[in-house]
């Protein structure tokens, strides 16, 4: 048994075992195949009566909706609030309004820049914090991903996930030390300026020692992609690095997702994964993302599966 989560936070997935994780994405699963199965009324209303705060430093699409859509389909309210909204981090401390918020809600998702605010505000809040993105991890992103990869192949240990791209990004991140957690063979391919984090590096390779992963890292996009099962890749400029845009297009350029590159891998049912927005002719071709092998609207999809099953169950509903 995994444990009750009611209460816990969901900041970064280092703090869920592979069990826990695993729950996760089952209980996604499963509200994905309610959803499918019954109309509107007759969804539950688990969260009538709950409260969220959406506190974004940054744009969103998919979390933001994600987290608006299944906290309303379970009968919930959700308050956004952008910098231009609050006080946070301006006119007040992360601490005053953790505590301020920590009376009114009944959870806060956090999307901004660094984790220690994140981490400021399920300290002193007292309630659920849920990791919309920061500098440092993407959290649901990952949980998206790693449904998105089981529901295509029935399983996920000996599975091999080939990230191509910013490898020291966020979703890099929290994509490495997932598949490093349950079992999946995860590899990096980024130019030696954009190799992956020391110490999330350390971290994923702890992981994978336990669960019986590769993980590799590399600047050889032609070897790394070899027998992959998923190519994944991600903005090549993630949102605050904009002033590194020039050396960023020059750098990444030989790591674009091309059909060729799919071809690479010697596997017919190798698949192409993006979290999401996607620039075209930059980290990806647009022929493969709306070719065959892209599942990324199933990716995008499984974002609200995945933040409802986190909320549910840290809810404990
Ligand atoms: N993948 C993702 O987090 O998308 P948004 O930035 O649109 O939320
Ligand atoms: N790495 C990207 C992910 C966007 C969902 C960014 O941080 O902008």
């Amino acid at each position: 048994m995994a444990g009750s989560f009611a209460g816990r936070s969901f900041l970064t997935l280092r703090d869920y075992t592979p069990k826990q994780i695993t729950r996760l994405l089952d209980r996604a699963a499963k509200l994905k195949s309610e959803q499918g199965a019954s109309s509107q009324k007759k969804r539950q209303q688990r969260l009538a009566g709950y409260s969220l705060a959406l506190l974004f430093e940054k744009r969103s699409t998919r979390t933001r909706c994600a987290f608006e859509t299944a906290f309303g389909e379970e009968g919930g309210h959700v308050v956004f609030l952008s910098p231009q909204d609050i006080h946070l981090g301006v006119k007040e401390t992360i601490e005053d309004t953790a505590r301020v918020l920590g009376r009114m809600f009944d959870g806060i998702q956090f999307r901004g820049y660094r984790q220690d605010t994140l981490q400021t505000l399920a300290e002193w809040s007292g309630i659920p914090v849920y990791n919309g993105l920061t500098d440092l991890y993407h959290p649901t992103q990952a949980l998206a991903d790693l449904l998105t990869i089981r529901e295509e192949f029935g399983d996920l240990s000996g599975r091999t996930v080939v990230y191509l791209g910013d490898g020291r990004n966020n979703v890099a991140n929290s994509l490495a030390i997932g598949c490093a957690k349950l079992g999946i063979n995860c590899r990096i391919a980024s130019p030696g300026t954009l190799q992956p984090n020391p110490d999330v590096w350390a971290v994923a390779g702890a992981e994978a020692e336990e669960s019986g992963a590769t993980l590799d890292r590399t600047t050889d996009v032609d070897q790394a992609v070899v027998g992959a099962d998923v190519l994944y890749t991600d903005v090549w400029v993630s949102m605050g690095e904009e002033q590194q845009e020039a050396d960023r297009l020059k750098a990444l350029r030989p790591f674009q997702v091309t059909n060729e590159l799919l071809e690479a891998t010697g596997n017919p049912h190798s698949i192409f994964l993006h979290c999401l927005p996607a620039v075209r002719g930059n980290e990806v071709t647009a022929d493969v993302l709306e070719g065959p092998r892209s599942r990324v609207w199933d990716q995008a999809e499984n974002r609200k599966h995945t933040i409802k099953a986190v909320v549910l169950e840290s809810l404990g509903v």
